[in-house]
């Protein structure tokens, strides 16, 4: 099977992808000039973006992942964040930016960004492929966005249904039977 068979409407182009990424990779690039940030993928849905925002960064970067499991096997945010692994590396004084997928209700980035602060880093930055702006209060705030993202579940580009689909290159809707399987 051809898991594209499986998706109702692409939302945003792997091409789209690909030209906001460089955008935002050039602005960190101008950002941290004379700096080296440390960049911590939240496992595991960030992975591919940070795999391709790393690439269009020019100057040196450091890279570091966090694992964090918000979400069961549903589409709806439990609210439980779990540590499925930690740093590394010791990230005091460092210039952190927190590379996410997409921000939904944000309770999974608050609950990263206190964990975060409690190593005391110089400076804290959130970069996010996609933001479900209605989803969270506007108290988040998202230093780097790609896109801002409808108020439905969406899966491709690192975002999974079930563990499925990460591997698709754009945002994509799945079909409503898949839900029913
Ligand atoms: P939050 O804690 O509600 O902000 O949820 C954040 C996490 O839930 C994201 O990092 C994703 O892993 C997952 N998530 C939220 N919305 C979606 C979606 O539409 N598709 C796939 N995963 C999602
Ligand atoms: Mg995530």
């Amino acid at each position: 099977m051809n898991i594209k068979d499986d998706i109702e409407k692409i939302l945003i182009s792997e091409k789209e992808i690909q030209e906001k990424i460089k955008k935002v990779a050039s602005q960190i690039s101008k950002d941290y000039k004379d700096k080296t940030p440390l960049l911590i993928s939240i496992l595991k849905g960030g992975v591919v973006f940070l795999t391709d925002l790393m690439r269009y960064i020019e100057i040196p970067i450091e890279i570091d992942f966090l694992g964090i499991a918000s979400y069961g096997s549903s589409t709806k945010s439990s609210g439980v964040v779990k540590i499925t692994k930690d740093f590394n590396y010791d990230i005091s004084g460092r210039h952190i930016i927190i590379v996410e997928d997409i921000v939904d209700t944000g309770l999974s980035l608050k609950y990263i960004i206190n964990l975060i602060k409690w190593k005391n880093p110089e400076s804290i930055k959130i970069c996010a492929l996609l933001d479900k702006e209605s989803a969270h209060s506007s108290d988040i705030k998202i230093d780097y966005k790609c896109f801002i993202a409808p108020d439905e579940f969406v899966v491709g580009y690192g975002l999974d249904y079930s563990e499925k689909y990460r591997n698709l290159p754009f945002i994509g809707v799945l079909k409503k039977e898949i839900y029913n399987k």
